[in-house]
């Protein structure tokens, strides 16, 4: 059943709401659920109707491929709702459609996207209490499918979840962001799998990442693996440095994710008549910028992240500082980005969808 309408998803309603318990006014990111999650499964080559139920533990199989093979993806999306209690989602199509960009990547059958739209609209009519409405808060949603079927054969599995939980959350980052430039571990490699939002992406990063923390950084940003001479992502956002008036950005590439954020602030970039390049860019003309007084900001972009303005990097056992501007790109951007997603601001762009 491919043309699903929402009245074909059958909901699970929980017996008591455990909405009462939340503090909103104190979100930090991710970390309580709202009360119901979709769940669908893949089996004997087709994906089901979609459920709505009760969010709740799964049970697997210690065989189950995920643990084994780490086949596994995800994606994160936000909610918004504004003063008329409307609820909006951005661009959630390119959530849908980087979805399938990596489960083709991971050999995972492609999810049709009328199951994640459906299915995802359906789940916030049920959980609408759950979308936080205090300035910086948002719902989270994080779709991700796994390999549940069983067996320690290393080839793809047979069967595959697909869920789709949400989390009322605040700020990524709960103060300012720190960055170590990466000299020795890479993230991804040409060929490999850096484009998709592949879960073994992210585990890959964290020792690196734990090393960074000890020696005081919040992120690592990740160079090319190759001579690590080029800048290229952070842990869990797409980078963007000024110089000058410039804004500059790595091209995607196999290694690097094409952020929604991202291509959001290039297109608004452009809108708003910010000279902005995309192109590659080498951690030695930082530091020269840096030492010469022509950078002038960093910052991260991502869903997550928003845009998380970076206050200084480590590179080569030195520390650089970035200026403390008024009137930042990073702040002018975040508010004509987050206006549009909290319907405070004319779309021209196309990108909200009313749920
Ligand atoms: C997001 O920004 O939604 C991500 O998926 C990054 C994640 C590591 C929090």
């Amino acid at each position: 059943m491919l043309n699903l309408k929402n009245s074909n998803i059958e909901v699970t309603k929980v017996s008591a709401s455990k909405i009462n318990d939340v503090d909103f006014d104190n979100l930090s990111f991710g970390k309580v659920f709202s009360d119901h999650m979709l769940i669908c499964t893949y089996k004997n080559g087709a994906w089901n109707v979609p459920e709505i139920v009760p969010y709740q533990p799964l049970t697997l199989d210690p065989s189950a491929k995920i643990f084994h093979y780490g086949q596994a993806i995800f994606e994160g999306l936000k909610a918004y709702k504004d003063a008329n209690n409307d609820v909006f989602l951005f661009r959630p199509y390119e959530n849908c459609k980087r979805l399938n960009i990596s489960a083709k990547r991971l050999a995972i059958p492609e999810l049709p996207e009328t199951y994640f739209m459906e299915g995802l609209k359906t789940l916030l009519q049920v959980d609408k209490e759950w979308i936080p409405t205090k300035d910086g808060s948002s719902l989270y949603i994080r779709p991700f499918i796994f390999a549940s079927g069983e067996g320690f054969h290393a080839s793809p599995s047979n069967e595959y979840t697909f869920i789709i939980a949400t989390a009322p959350s605040g700020a990524y980052f709960s103060g300012e962001v720190t960055v170590l430039i990466e000299e020795h571990y890479s993230r991804s490699a040409n060929g490999g799998v850096g484009y998709a939002k592949a879960a073994g992406n992210y585990a890959g990063q964290f020792y690196p990442t734990q090393l960074a923390v000890k020696k005081g950084y919040n992120q690592v940003i990740w160079t090319d693996d190759n001579a690590h001479e080029y800048i290229e992502e952070a842990g869990a956002m797409n980078i963007f440095i000024r110089i000058n008036d410039t804004l500059i950005t790595s091209p995607t590439s196999d290694r690097i994710l094409d952020g929604v954020t991202r291509k959001s602030i290039l297109d608004i970039a452009k809108n708003e008549g910010i000279d902005f390049e995309v192109r590659k860019i080498t951690v030695s003309e930082v530091v020269e910028a840096a030492n010469n007084g022509n950078l002038k900001e960093m910052f991260g972009a991502g869903t997550a992240a928003v845009i998380s303005p970076i206050s200084g990097f480590g590179y080569k056992n030195k520390d650089y500082k970035l200026p403390n501007l008024e009137n930042t790109y990073a702040s002018k951007l975040k508010k004509r980005i987050t206006d549009i997603q909290t319907n405070k601001a004319e779309d021209i762009f196309g990108w909200r969808v009313k749920i």
